[in-house]
């Protein structure tokens, strides 16, 4: 990835080449030492034997920054400070504002990325652990995306299995008008199928027989079920606009289009000796895991596994995917390991294609415990966004919420605490909203006075140097989430950005200035709203005007 380095990084690398070794820059603990402090010399000077001020005078020689910084100098023991020169901020924090992308740079080479992402089950609400795909899933998007990739979002919907059976059984038993459903009418409807198959072996029974009706193509039997899917889907498109996510019908690829596929998978793992036939189910072994994968079982019925199996090989073969990337809840780690472990030995899966299983922690309820609700059954998605706009208006609310849950690491547990969450101080998502419309709002202010700006011109205070700098991060940050699929980094470089223009505010006059110094101060201002602004964009959060 040839992503356009920050300054820091550019400093990191030109100290390294004199060096040989990683330079470790850390942030000057004090204006006056510059921006950057680097103890390599100190490192290098233990291993030769030799005076550290010494080898830190020789490096002083050799690093080649004169383009970039005033003349490196060294202090106390041996340490090395660096200053870049401020027309060089300047420079920087001004491409922020003018360039394309604000700093962040298309790849050479786009990748073709699935994205499984979100991925509810029909006739049950979206809970949780799917709020959490989503938003997680959707930030992958649109980061990638933004890097110039080609991303295929996959909505894997749970649309086919058994438990079709009772839902169609019951459905008819009944007498049910489908149309006249809603999604939690439907989830209504999966309890009760659900009470009666315990209750009755002659419904559980009948629910078998439909299903054998169900994968056969019966007619009647495909119109319930299409009609179970339908409702679902407007409960979940519903969801997925409250939650102003990119998601669409034409990202659906549910489990049921692998159908015809199944036997294929099954019958190729067989013929290559991959899978065996083991206590009537069709299996694979695989060293390092201590179950085998169930590929068909005893009954004859395809389930997950394969699904997911058959899945990848469309993935691959058919869309042409050179990164899968999977967010599911971290129970499923078990399985995706599997699964990717039999794609590689059967080929579906080349080497060339990466696969990463982004498996994400739980939602807890102030207790710390699951978050569920007062019967102790998971808590709908729907219920968590009302909890969050009991506190803040929507746009708020949705903010706290994916902000709360892209802050963390993604395997970390975290509490959701409403109230918390929708704070305009803190590390929440309101508080980058506010930061937006409040720099929004000086902005306003002096175009309704007629003040221009387009270039920083002067800086001058340590604070416009720091936000400078900060500025001129945001595209390596960006690129970073890209790789990693961490987007807590962007949330902490958001965070630290927020900070550093309030900092800014406090000892730079903006409006209170004048001629060029109001006009530079009123470009870097412009340039954080933008870095905010997208940031936040990135994350799937809306940056208000005003708030
Ligand atoms: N529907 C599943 C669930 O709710 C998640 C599916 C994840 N994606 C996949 N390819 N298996 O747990």
């Amino acid at each position: 990835m040839a992503a356009m380095l920050s300054l820091p990084s550019v400093l990191s690398e030109r100290v390294q080449a004199a060096a040989g070794i990683d330079p470790e820059l850390r942030p000057a603990t004090r204006p006056q030492f510059g921006h950057f402090q680097t103890n390599v010399a100190l490192r290098l000077a233990n291993a030769e034997g030799r005076p550290p001020r010494e080898v830190a005078s020789r490096l002083v020689e050799q690093i080649d920054l004169a383009d970039l910084c005033e003349p490196l100098e060294v202090a106390g023991p041996g340490f090395i400070n660096l200053r870049i020169r401020a027309e060089v901020l300047a420079e920087a924090a001004t491409q922020v504002l003018t360039e394309p992308g604000a700093g962040i740079s298309t790849v050479d080479e786009p990748l073709r990325v699935v994205v499984d992402y979100s991925s509810p089950n029909v006739a049950k609400q979206m809970h949780v652990g799917h709020l959490r795909s989503t938003i997680i899933g959707d930030c992958f998007t649109r980061v990638l995306r933004a890097q110039g990739h080609t991303v295929i979002p996959q909505n894997h919907i749970g649309d086919w299995g058994r438990q079709f059976g009772m839902l169609v059984e019951q459905t008819l038993d009944e007498g049910l008008d489908l149309s006249t459903l809603d999604l939690p009418g439907a989830e209504a409807l999966y309890q009760r199928a659900n009470a009666h198959l315990k209750e009755s072996e002659e419904f559980a029974d009948r629910a078998r027989a439909r299903v054998v009706k169900l994968q056969a193509g019966d007619e009647e039997t495909r119109r319930i079920w299409q009609q179970l899917i339908d409702v679902s889907l407007v409960g979940f498109n519903a969801t997925y606009r409250r939650m102003n996510v990119l998601l669409t019908d034409a990202d659906l690829a549910g489990e049921s289009i692998y159908n015809a596929d199944l036997p294929v998978v099954a019958a190729d793992l067989e013929d290559r000796g991959i899978a065996v036939v083991d206590a009537g189910a069709l299996a694979v072994f695989t060293d390092g895991f201590p179950a085998p994968a169930i590929i068909r079982n005893a009954q004859g019925g395809f389930g997950y596994t394969c699904t997911d199996l058959a899945a990848i090989r469309h993935r691959v073969g058919t869309l042409h995917a050179n990164r899968l990337i999977y967010v599911v809840g971290a129970p499923q780690t078990y399985h995706f390991e599997q699964v990717f472990a039999v794609a590689r030995r059967a080929g579906y899966l080349p080497d060339e294609v990466s696969a990463e299983f982004v498996g994400f922690g739980q939602v807890l309820g102030a207790d710390g415990k699951k978050f569920s609700t007062r019967e102790g059954t998971a808590v709908t998605l729907n219920s968590l966004l009302d909890a969050a706009e009991q506190e803040a208006a929507p746009s708020i609310a949705l903010a706290a919420i994916k902000y709360a849950d892209l802050s963390n690491g993604l395997q970390k547990d975290y509490t959701f605490d409403a109230e918390r969450m929708v704070a305009t101080t803190g590390d929440t998502g309101p508080y980058l909203q506010y930061a937006h419309a409040r720099v929004n709002q000086i902005l306003r202010k002096a175009e309704a006075e007629g003040f221009g700006y387009d270039t920083v011109t002067v800086l001058t205070e340590p604070a416009e140097h720091t936000l400078a700098l900060l500025l001129s991060r945001f595209g390596e940050v960006v690129a970073q989430v890209g790789e990693t699929l961490q987007p807590h980094r962007l949330c902490g470089y958001l965070y630290e950005l927020a900070g550093a223009l309030s900092s800014f505010y406090e000892q730079c006059p903006v409006l209170k200035s004048e001629g060029d110094l109001r006009a530079s101060r009123l470009a870097l201002c412009a340039a954080t709203r933008r870095v905010l602004a997208l940031g936040l964009d990135l994350l799937g959060i809306e940056a208000p005007e005003r708030m």
